[in-house]
């Protein structure tokens, strides 16, 4: 078991790795208080009997939502329901929300907990890898608009965040490959050494193997956290988190949300970034060759794409939040485990760095 701080100014912390979590010692802090859990209904009877019975137990007035994770439901509809069951089972100011599931889960339990009553506390028990090494973590809360991902949103910090990596079983392995494009960015923007093992382990890790598994989540939440607690609010530092993301955004909007998943549009979405870095920052065609083979082994599918409307791809760009005034940002390497933040791109030069690709 391993345990990450969180460092901020005002409310930091825990984030812990392990298996055996969704236990009672790790919920003491819910005894005798309002609990609603928000699970996702994918997640395994035995572990949804494990986390009920616990809860059923310490909670003074416990209930359950399930919901269906989709980026379509990532929506007001599902908030609305959130927001409903609170009121209408007469959860105070105190209650805790508890979410279970994937990034989509822990995306709008927080935002719900940042919006009823002006915020309240809630916990997160990711169930996916990207949930658990990316979206857990940080205190980004958000649902989509029909124009625009996570338009709407909040920060607000959870207040613990256990990853069980035994949730991990059920996965289905396309989930695990969306998982590992966050992993692959977190070593690509921040460490060296960690992209080395990568390159060494990503067979171990695709196949689930435990103590390779619990070492990845691990040291990926830590570079998120160094890099959440230097600049929480994402005034600077913190938008290198959001490598590949430009682009990446603009694709998952290409394919109206169901022809790519996130992690796929992120994989192509850093392809794309790093030519970027080349033509921008002289990044080493050594280096994308390393890390397009690391992505490919990854997420084999993405080599089945051929092309994108270039101009289609802009105009997506254009709505996409991470901008500045009117200037897109893109994040940028010098080399791998050094990224930069740029706003002063050409137009010219993104073209390009999306036409390389095919
Ligand atoms: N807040 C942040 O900082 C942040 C960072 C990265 C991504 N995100 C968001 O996270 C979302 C993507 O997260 P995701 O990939 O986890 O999506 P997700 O929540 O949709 O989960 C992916 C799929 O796996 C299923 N699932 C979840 N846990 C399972 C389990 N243990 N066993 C079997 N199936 C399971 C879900 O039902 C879903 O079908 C996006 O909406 C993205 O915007 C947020
Ligand atoms: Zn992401």
């Amino acid at each position: 078991m391993k345990e990450i701080k969180v460092n901020l100014e005002k409310n930091s912390y825990e984030v812990i790795v392990g298996t055996g979590l969704l236990n009672h010692k790790y919920l003491e802090v819910l005894k005798g208080k309002e609990v609603l859990l928000v699970i996702d209904e994918s997640i395994p009877l035995k572990f949804k009997d494990l986390i009920t019975e616990e809860l059923s137990n310490l909670s003074s007035n416990f209930h359950t939502l399930q919901i269906s994770a989709s980026e379509e439901n990532k929506s007001w509809t599902t908030l609305d329901k959130i927001h409903s069951k609170l009121i209408e089972e007469r959860y105070s100011r105190d209650c805790y929300l508890l979410g279970l599931g994937g990034g989509i889960t822990c995306d709008i339990t927080g935002f719900a907990a940042a919006t009823y009553q002006r915020g309240v506390k809630f916990i997160l028990f990711p169930s996916t890898l990207l949930s658990q090494v990316d979206a857990s973590v940080g205190g980004k809360t958000a649902i989509n608009h029909p124009d625009g991902k996570n338009m709407i949103g909040a920060f607000h910090q959870p207040l613990k965040v256990l990853a069980d990596v035994d949730l991990l079983d059920s996965l289905p392995e396309i989930e695990v490959c969306n998982g590992l494009s966050e992993v692959i960015k977190h070593a690509l923007i921040r460490d060296k050494e960690y992209f080395d093992w990568l390159e060494m382990n990503m067979a171990s890790i695709i196949s689930l193997k435990p103590d390779v598994l619990e070492h990845t989540i691990t040291r990926s939440i830590e570079i998120k956290a160094e890099v959440v607690s230097e600049d929480e609010k994402e005034n600077g530092i913190r938008k290198i988190l959001n490598f590949g993301h430009t682009f990446g955004h603009a694709i998952e909007v290409y394919g109206e949300f169901k022809e790519f998943s996130h992690g796929q549009s992120v994989a192509i979405g850093m392809l794309m970034a790093m030519e970027l870095s080349k033509i921008e920052e002289g990044f080493p065609q050594e280096d994308i060759d390393r890390a397009k083979e690391l992505i490919n082994i990854a997420n084999p599918n993405i080599s089945l794409i051929n092309t994108f409307d270039y101009k289609k791809l802009m105009e997506n760009m254009s709505v996409d939040k991470k901008r500045s005034g009117n200037k897109l940002i893109f994040i940028v390497l010098n080399k791998i485990g050094q990224a930069k933040i740029k706003t002063d791109i050409e137009e010219s030069g993104i073209v390009k760095a999306i036409q390389s690709l095919f």
